[in-house]
């Protein structure tokens, strides 16, 4: 069953709702005291990233009980429901720890497993980039669309690296070396939901990542897809929130992104 184009718009408004609220609370933290945990070597977690998740999932689970959520902080709702949230209610806590000034809050909802609506909000610029299955993309309401470069040599590219950069064998550094060398510029802005906001508004031509998380991609790739770009694995298989790697591009470099990624032009 599909959802109605009104009932996607009302969502996708609850969303931005949402997002706007939960920004407000990272921009009072940003740059005061921080309590910072970790969950790995390199993987920290703030008291602002919990803040966000508890004021965005209450606020789903109060006007929708019976669907599910799924939360990197770990506030998920595991109900058998078509419609699942997937929220990172701060994408890019190390920049965000730092007082370094792009992160992110990522709000998607998914029904039947796809994204039909992808909210993400930056605070410090209080852009609000949003979309709704069939309904296009947005930036603080105003229609995006992906660039039209089609020649990698003078295409803007994003990536960046997870945390697990120390020990896993694939570690995005030599792709980000073959990458460098056939792009215009290659940058590492530190939100993985706002490089794939900045590729759909034409700020970048493409991006790539390697182990990023469902809650880091499943918004942003349906603002990406809206805007006319396209998303799948580096490979140019098909792309789902729960695959190894992805990239994403305005569509015309894809095919030269992917013979580079996958060393058939090197
Ligand atoms: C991280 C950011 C970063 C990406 C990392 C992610 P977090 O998310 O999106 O850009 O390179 O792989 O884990 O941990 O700040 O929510
Ligand atoms: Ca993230
Ligand atoms: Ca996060």
């Amino acid at each position: 069953m599909k959802l109605k184009k009104t009932e996607i718009k009302n969502l996708v408004q609850f969303a931005e709702k949402l997002a706007g609220g939960a920004g407000k609370i990272l921009k009072q933290g940003f740059n005061h005291r921080l309590q910072i945990d970790y969950k790995g070597r390199i993987n920290p977690v703030t008291q602002y990233d919990l803040k966000s998740e508890q004021y965005i999932t209450s606020r789903i689970s109060k006007c929708f009980p019976k669907h599910a959520i799924l939360a990197e902080e770990g506030h998920d709702v595991e109900e058998a429901s078509p419609y699942r949230w997937v929220i990172d209610p701060l994408d890019g806590t190390v920049n965000y720890a730092h007082g370094f000034p792009i992160y992110s809050v990522s709000i998607a909802l998914q029904y039947d497993g796809d994204t039909v609506a992808g909210v993400v909000y930056d605070p410090e610029r209080e852009e609000l980039f949003s979309a709704g299955k069939g309904l296009g993309a947005r930036l603080n309401g105003k229609i995006i669309h992906v660039s039209s470069e089609k020649v990698l040599q003078q295409a803007l590219l994003a990536t960046g690296f997870a945390y697990n950069i120390g020990t896993a064998k694939h570690n995005n550094l030599g792709l980000f070396a073959r990458m460098a060398k056939k792009a215009q510029g290659v940058r590492r802005p530190g939100s993985a939901a706002i490089d794939l906001c900045w590729l759909a508004c034409g700020r970048l031509d493409g991006f790539w990542e390697l182990y990023l998380h469902p809650w880091d991609t499943a918004a942003a790739i349906l603002i990406v897809e809206e805007a006319g770009g396209r998303v799948s694995r580096i490979n140019g298989r098909r792309y789902s929130i729960f695959a190894p790697d992805i990239l994403a591009s305005n569509g015309r470099i894809h095919r030269t992104m992917t013979n580079v990624l996958t060393g058939k032009s090197l």
